[in-house]
């Protein structure tokens, strides 16, 4: 890396100019209502309904807390199927529920569960399916639903990057029992923290909106032992603005995949998997798969990536099931999840964020075009 150029990482969280959230900031401090569903909550709960094209939504203050909620709202104990390629918090809020994750094996075209080796996981504690749209990829959702509608179980989709995807003419939000956003400084559509629940009933809302107000529905009445999660207003109020400007972040995305996915073409060793077929995209990660005639592994391509000043991630690597607090589980074990243990040891993600200039991705590129073995520095 030259002097002069600066690192580039994985990704880069867009912001409006600060002049334009100062006026909402005028408005909290004229107001001084800080949380507990002020104006602003309430006003995001609406916009991204309508911008998402699903029924209800409920804000809080991050994914991993709405993903616990999630879980108690639908009263999920026992054992749960989920995927062992995704972030930690997928499973991480099923342990501090109290709920065993039983891993199962992803299939090769969506990264996401394989709905074949769903129905040999379910036991008589299995109470639900928790699937992942990772990197906003869809689920084979209605293989999913169609297992959990015939051994009676609940599904909550693990939605934290598959904000605005569009799967078969809908939003893919409107799948399951119930969907998870994350807002985390690192997604698509950000408010610093937050995270929200999608659900498609009024009764179910208002259940989920006690149980992240420590269950009170009223001064004197708590009716579950609910926790806070609420979104504060000026994580809200941030919400609102960069709903403005979430179409051309989305547009610039689009455009920065599509030249990756031409420049990477004609390199040998490198997989760019396609698009899902049926969904409009939102292009919230570039996974790349480094197969065994690429001239170098994945870590030493990684490593080179590194000392070329590009801050590449190996999502997901380890697999959550290959952390201590889970590894022995029986359905942690490699052999059961050969696809996700050969994609965990073959991805990188690369970088990808709106103001993504081509001049960087063709730095990225060179890297990978060149794959020179990593020096060791003097
Ligand atoms: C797949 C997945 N699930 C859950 C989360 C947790 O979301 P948060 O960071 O908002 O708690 C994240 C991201 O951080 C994620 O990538």
């Amino acid at each position: 890396m030259s002097r002069e150029e600066k690192p580039i990482y994985i990704t880069q969280p867009t912001l409006p100019a600060l002049e334009e959230f100062m006026p909402y900031l005028q408005q909290i401090w004229d107001n001084k209502i800080l949380t507990n569903g002020g104006p602003f909550h309430r006003q995001l709960e609406q916009a991204l309904a309508d911008y998402l094209g699903v029924k209800y939504i409920s804000l809080f203050s991050n994914g991993t807390l709405a993903l616990m909620t999630a879980l108690q709202s639908l009263r999920i104990t026992g054992e749960v199927i989920t995927s062992p390629y995704s972030f930690v918090a997928t499973a991480h809020s099923l342990l501090w529920n109290g709920i065993k994750p039983v891993f199962v094996d992803i299939a090769p075209q969506t990264f996401n569960l394989d709905p074949a080796k769903i129905e040999a996981a379910i036991t008589p504690q299995t109470t639900a399916i928790m699937p992942v749209h990772c990197y906003g990829r869809p689920c084979d959702v209605a293989a999913i639903e169609e297992i959990a509608a015939n051994y009676g179980l609940k599904v909550i989709y693990d939605a934290a990057h598959a904000f605005g995807v569009n799967y078969q003419g809908n939003s893919l939000l409107t799948h399951g029992d119930l969907s998870v956003l994350s807002f985390h400084a690192t997604k698509v559509f950000n408010t610093f923290e937050g995270g929200a629940i999608v659900c498609s009933d009024a009764k179910t809302k208002r259940h989920i909106d006690h149980l992240k107000n420590f269950g009170f529905i009223d001064e004197v009445t708590v009716v579950a032992a609910g926790i806070n999660g609420k979104m504060s207003e000026i994580n809200a109020a941030f919400g609102l603005l960069q709903l403005k400007n979430i179409d051309a972040a989305l547009d610039q995305r689009t455009q920065v995949a599509h030249r990756y996915r031409e420049q990477l073409a004609a390199i040998a060793g490198i997989d760019c998997p396609p698009d899902a077929p049926d969904a409009v995209a939102n292009h919230s990660y570039f996974p790349i798969l480094v197969q065994p005639d690429y001239p170098l592994s994945r870590d030493v391509l990684f490593e080179a990536l590194r000392q070329s000043g590009i801050i590449a991630r190996r999502y997901f690597y380890p697999l959550i099931s290959d952390f201590p607090m889970y590894r022995n589980m029986p359905s942690a074990a490699r052999a059961n999840l050969p696809l996700a243990g050969k994609m965990a040891d073959r991805v990188i993600c690369l970088p990808i964020y709106p103001e993504l200039q081509a001049v960087q991705q063709d730095r990225i590129v060179e890297v990978i075009r060149l794959a020179r073995s990593v020096t060791t520095p003097s």
